[in-house]
């Protein structure tokens, strides 16, 4: 089947790992009937992948070409219903046994997952599912070539500690948007020590965990003063950030 797509959602569509870890999870979900919800479908790729399980797929898409494009592709399937609205504005009239969202990115501060989440869970049955069902967030000191918030597809950087898991979330839960941590990192080398490498890992259910990869989260590069440490050295800095306010909402220092 060909799909018709934007130019972003086309680059969505090549990263077939992330295809295929979005497959997989829906293919192991233990039911074929019920409700789901594919929230910012895009082309509607999710979407196609639901209609084979579900008696009924809802999906929503705030951003108009890329709607028109799932309405077109997914306009054989009777028991899709496309919809161009933002989630966080849609009147939902029934609860789902499944919420598909893939507004994920590095830490889920630049995209919508977690307030997006937080109102349509409204909309989820008590035994109901996401996918992914969660994300775990790592981090390491680094020294890194340019000195702003940036992703890593091809910065330079070197990293100067082990990676450490800082903060991990099941999307069942209430989550705050308004994140803060204070780390601990051990250098394991001489070196000037200038920024953090945030790496986010997806659960996609119980049994798949993807990595990054090209348009699924790409490392997060944070930077920090200046800063020369030895090896065995500790820093302890704190970042404090709001998950789907930009990297801008982005704060870091040492404590
Ligand atoms: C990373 S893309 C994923 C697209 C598609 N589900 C896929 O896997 O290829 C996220 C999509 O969510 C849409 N989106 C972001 N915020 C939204 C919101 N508040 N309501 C509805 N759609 C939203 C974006 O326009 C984008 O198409």
């Amino acid at each position: 089947m060909k799909f018709k797509t934007t130019p972003y959602h086309h680059d969505l569509l090549k990263d077939t790992d992330r295809l295929s870890v979005f497959y997989e999870a829906i293919e192991e979900y233990n039911s074929d009937c019920g409700l789901a919800y594919d929230l910012g479908c895009g082309s509607g790729i999710l979407s196609y992948f639901l209609n084979e399980k579900f008696d009924e797929v809802v999906s929503l898409e705030i951003e108009n070409k890329a709607f028109q494009c799932a309405e077109e592709n997914l306009s054989d399937f009777k028991n899709v219903q496309v919809i161009n609205s933002n989630v966080l504005d849609y009147e939902f009239s029934k609860e789902a046994d499944l919420i598909v969202c893939e507004m994920l990115d590095t830490a889920l501060i630049d995209e919508e997952e977690i307030p997006v989440l937080n109102y349509a869970k409204k909309f989820l049955k008590r035994d109901g599912k996401i996918i992914p069902q969660g994300i775990i967030n790592t981090v390491q000191m680094v020294n890194m070539e340019r000195h702003h918030v940036h992703w890593d597809e091809d910065a330079t950087y070197e990293t100067l500690s082990d990676e450490i898991s800082y903060s991990e979330f099941d999307f069942l839960d209430e989550i705050s948007p308004e994140f803060k941590a204070q780390i601990k990192l051990k250098s394991n080398k001489d070196s000037t020590v200038n920024g953090l490498k945030i790496t986010t890992y997806t659960k996609l259910n119980d049994n798949i965990i993807a990595g990054p990869l090209p348009m699924l989260n790409p490392p997060l590069m944070i930077p920090l003063d200046e800063k020369h440490v030895n090896v065995n050295d500790f820093i302890v800095v704190e970042i404090k950030y709001i998950m789907g306010e930009g990297i801008e909402s982005i704060e870091s220092r040492y404590l």
